[in-house]
């Protein structure tokens, strides 16, 4: 890909061409591939780096490379985020209990493009309040990828996000935000999971991007614990996120990380 030639927008979005789509359909469909084929493995007494390793694996065997091992120091194949852990939770020796929820992020690359999804799993038995927030959340992702086409703007996004949400009574994390991605895996913008409608850069063909709303049970406010990366919620409220790399079409837009199953849900 020749960087020189490559089109962005007055605010530095690239915009790529519609030959690139098929690079992101590959690079999407095995991530979302590998959060397919994790499922069975969420069991109570797993470790998380069991899951991680597992992972890794299918990112090899695939012949794909992990964007997240080397990445700024990070070490591991996925992010697992356990329960009040709101995102960036690092596989270690911990078992996962009968109850816990989790969210796991994998990004890889293939053909240099980069594909980038995360989805929630439960071990074991999931209590109400748990799937009541899994769902909302996921219903939060899919109202704002339905306000992505042409025309509209990235407000109109956040806002569709955070009306939600805070209509179930639940509250949308402010700290962490969507990103451009593609041929590199954080680029502009900013994707915003609240805001107005109406304001931030407009979409145009060939914008791709992640959307990546995360949601808590109580109050948004995170903190980073000393390991530097584990992001949790400050009130230890439950949380949950869901991941989905988009591309802006003429009408509308494509999600690259469908799970080719059709599995979108810890317990369906
Ligand atoms: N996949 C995460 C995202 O959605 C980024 C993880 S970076 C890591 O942007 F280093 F923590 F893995
Ligand atoms: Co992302
Ligand atoms: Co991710």
């Amino acid at each position: 890909m020749d960087k020189s030639r490559a089109r962005l927008t007055r605010e530095g979005i690239r915009l790529y061409n519609p030959s690139d789509f098929e690079g992101m359909h590959k690079s999407g469909r095995l991530a979302a591939e590998i959060l397919d084929r994790i499922a069975p493995l969420v069991v109570p007494g797993v470790l998380t780096a069991d899951l991680d390793k597992a992972i890794e694996d299918m990112v090899n065997e695939a012949g794909a490379k992990s964007a997240t091992i080397g990445y700024k120091g990070y070490k591991h194949a996925s992010c697992i985020s356990i329960n009040h852990v709101v995102c960036h939770g690092i596989p270690s020796d911990k078992r996962l209990k009968d109850g816990d929820i989790l969210n796991i992020d994998v990004t890889v690359i293939v053909d240099g493009w980069y594909g980038d999804t995360s989805r929630m799993y439960v071990a074991g038995k999931l209590s109400r309040k748990a799937e009541r927030l899994i769902q909302v959340t996921h219903d939060a992702l899919m109202k704002g990828i339905e306000a992505v086409k042409p025309g509209n703007t990235f407000g109109d996004v956040g806002h569709a996000i955070q009306t939600y949400v805070e209509a179930q009574r639940m509250t949308i994390v402010r700290d962490f935000c969507g990103h451009g991605l593609g041929l590199v895996f954080h680029a502009p913008p900013n994707v915003l999971h609240y805001g107005r409608a109406g304001t931030g850069s407009t979409f145009e063909e060939g914008m791709f991007f992640t959307i990546e709303p995360m949601v808590n049970l109580g109050r948004p406010e995170t903190k980073v614990l000393a390991d530097d990366w584990t992001a949790v919620t400050r009130d230890k409220s439950l949380s949950a996120q869901f991941e989905h790399s988009i591309g802006v079409t003429p009408d509308g837009c494509e999600i690259f990380t469908l799970s080719p199953t059709g599995k979108f849900h810890p317990t369906y």
